[in-house]
């Protein structure tokens, strides 16, 4: 499991947005437990699916959930008062094939720059994507991805991958009001997360892994995705708000696994499952994994841990929560 070897700045009060989410849950979760104060903005503090914050090792005494929208500056600017600094991780993350999901990105993410400039926060950590990084038809097969790559926007637009647009104008509008305002920004690009869910509803990366086990995927994709653990994910974000020395991008990714690979994975550890074994393209040859660095990352302590452990953890924590049956073995 991964360590990071960063000096814990115990006894501040740091704001999460969007704190019930998969990778913001983890971020509460290891705060508290270095000891932080947390404001933690959510859309809805009833709603009976962020009771999983209230139930972490000291929240009791250190987390306060503020409810807030994106869209509500007052809302966040609220939660951001009085905070030391804010890690960003709020935004809607779904496929879709319409742009609705763009204008919480951006505006949402200029409105957390506004309301963290107000508080004079020491640092504000965005959590953008590898989607904000890849997504270029143009690159040449020899490029090595990392944190001096961009999405081409057009590219993203073409093929209708909003999500991937929303992140990558937040991403740019976050360096940009950064730098207007004299906010400290770092900003970690993580690949698809997987690993243990703290929340009880299923996110949209772990639908991509559920879809092998529960037999609604009759085959894989002929394609390729990198893959990194959430507590990793977490650790990083944590790492690169306690580091002074940060700054810039860090690509958050362990490894690139074909989906062919990641099926026979999941059919090793977990055999009672209907995952598919024939692939959706048997005409193209096999799409090769691009080549990524993230040295950048582990240049500053973060051991990642590999993506077949992350696919075991994923579906052992399915099975805790409940989401996934567990079928007699043969
Ligand atoms: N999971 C991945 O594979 C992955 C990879 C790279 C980057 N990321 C980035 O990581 C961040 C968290 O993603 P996640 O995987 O943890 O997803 P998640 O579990 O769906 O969490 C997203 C969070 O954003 C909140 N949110 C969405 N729209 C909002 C709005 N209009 N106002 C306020 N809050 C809003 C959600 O709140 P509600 O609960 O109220 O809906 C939820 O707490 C996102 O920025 C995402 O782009 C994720």
């Amino acid at each position: 499991m991964a360590a990071a070897n960063s000096s814990p700045i115990s006894g501040q009060t740091v704001c999460v947005t969007g704190a019930g989410g998969f990778i913001a849950s983890w971020i509460v979760k290891l705060l508290l437990e270095k000891g932080y104060t947390v404001k933690g903005t959510v859309r809805n503090p009833d709603d009976p699916k962020n009771d999983h914050l209230r139930e972490l090792e000291g929240a009791k005494e250190r987390l306060i959930l503020c409810r807030a929208d994106l869209l509500d500056y007052e809302g966040l600017k609220e939660a951001i008062r009085g905070c030391d600094g804010v890690f960003h991780t709020a935004s809607p993350v779904s496929v879709s094939d319409v742009p609705d999901n763009v204008e919480p990105a951006v505006v949402g993410t200029k409105n957390v720059i506004y309301a963290a400039a107000e508080a004079k926060v020491r640092r504000l950590v965005f959590t953008s994507t590898i989607g904000a990084v890849y997504m270029n038809p143009n690159r040449s097969p020899d490029v090595i991805v990392d944190e001096s790559c961009w999405s081409d926007l057009d590219y993203c637009k073409d093929t209708k991958n909003w999500y991937c647009y929303g992140k990558t104008v937040a991403e740019q509008v976050a360096w940009e009001e950064t730098k207007k305002r004299g906010v400290d920004l770092v900003v970690v690009n993580p690949s698809l997360v997987l690993g243990p869910l703290l929340q009880p509803t299923i996110n949209a990366s772990i639908i991509h892994i559920l879809k092998y086990l529960t037999g609604s995927a009759k085959t894989y994709a002929n394609s390729v995705q990198a893959y990194v653990h959430v507590k990793d994910v977490a650790l990083a974000h944590i790492l690169v708000y306690e580091t002074p020395a940060a700054s810039g991008r860090y690509l958050c990714a362990e490894s690139i696994l074909h989906r062919g690979e990641v099926v026979e994975i999941l059919a090793k550890f977990f055999p009672e499952y209907p995952t598919p074994t024939k692939c959706s393209d048997e005409k193209n040859p096999r799409v090769k994994p691009y080549k990524f660095s993230n040295k950048k990352l582990k240049d500053l302590g973060l051991e990642l841990t590999p993506a077949k452990q992350c696919l075991y953890d994923t579906v052992k924590s399915l099975q805790e929560q409940g989401h996934l049956p567990i079928p007699p073995r043969d």
